[in-house]
């Protein structure tokens, strides 16, 4: 029996518990997969605690990426390239190892679910926070045209763009036209953020969810936007990742998303 975690604040909506158990069944393995609200200042606690009890291995959210970078002995290439972890591997001798799944999981959903192409394209990442650095290395490695980013504050850009020298900071977003749209913030769009750019030939990605965040696509759509998506196909190929850096078992997201899409 495998033992698991997803730790955050809050973490009482997340689908996670869910989609891994969907996977053990479909590889045919015992899980045990729980979701322990973490107050802040108490990731490390609550983390040691959980490994004394026999955790294999844990999810990390929102607020808490950060700070589990810090947490972990070693971190995975990837997870060290954006400073940021949601996946930690108990290993049998003690040590910690933080990836990030997330890069990984955004990759494969817009290209093997969405056939979207970053490779010589013009990519507009709206955020700069712990989901943005999360996807930034994966988005890198295709290549694209130009990485623009948005952000509201000065300090989180200024700091990305010392870390990824592929990054172009922008100030204006308005009037400009581009491939993709990423949102990688959880602002209201038209109240927090005016995008006035031309849609037509965009395809907008929202890294968010569920009925609660809907204001990027929504307001996508009434400009006219080419394609949209949201973040559910990428939940579920960041946990399928999750699940086979754990177990040494793919998982098969397609079926997971069919399921979680109906559900949802
Ligand atoms: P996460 O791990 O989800 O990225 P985070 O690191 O706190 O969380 O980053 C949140 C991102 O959403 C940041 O880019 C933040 O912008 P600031 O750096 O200016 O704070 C952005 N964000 C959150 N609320 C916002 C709002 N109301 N308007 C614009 N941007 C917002």
């Amino acid at each position: 029996m495998f033992k698991f975690a997803i730790f955050g604040n809050p973490i009482t909506h997340s689908l996670s518990p869910s989609i891994h158990q969907f996977f053990a069944k479909q590889l045919d393995l015992m899980i045990d997969y729980q979701k322990i609200e973490t107050p802040i200042g108490k990731l490390r606690e609550k983390l040691n605690r959980f490994r004394q009890q026999g955790g294999h291995g844990a999810n990390i959210t929102l607020p808490f990426k950060e700070e589990a970078a810090k947490y972990a002995d070693e971190l995975t290439e990837r997870a060290r390239l954006s400073q940021s972890v949601n996946t930690l591997i108990f290993e049998p001798d003690g040590k910690c190892i933080g990836d990030n799944t997330d890069g990984i999981g955004f990759l494969r959903d817009i290209t093997h679910r969405l056939h979207w192409k970053l490779r010589d394209k013009n990519i507009l990442l709206i955020g700069a926070g712990g989901a943005a650095r999360g996807i930034l290395p994966a988005i890198i490695s295709e290549k694209p045209k130009h990485i623009f980013v948005w952000n509201r504050s000065a300090s989180k850009i200024e700091k990305m763009a010392k870390d990824f020298e592929a990054v172009v900071p922008v100030s204006n977003i308005k009037n400009h036209e581009f491939n993709i749209i990423i949102n990688a913030t959880n602002a209201n769009f038209q109240h927090d953020i005016d995008l006035s750019c031309e849609l037509k030939n965009t395809n907008c990605f929202d890294l968010n969810y569920g009925e609660r965040h809907q204001t990027f696509l929504k307001w996508c759509q009434l400009h006219h936007s080419n394609t949209i998506s949201d973040g559910l196909g990428m939940l579920i190929e960041q946990a399928a990742e999750s699940f086979f850096q754990w177990t040494g078992r793919k998982p098969y997201a397609s079926n997971a998303l069919m399921k979680f899409s109906i559900s949802t």
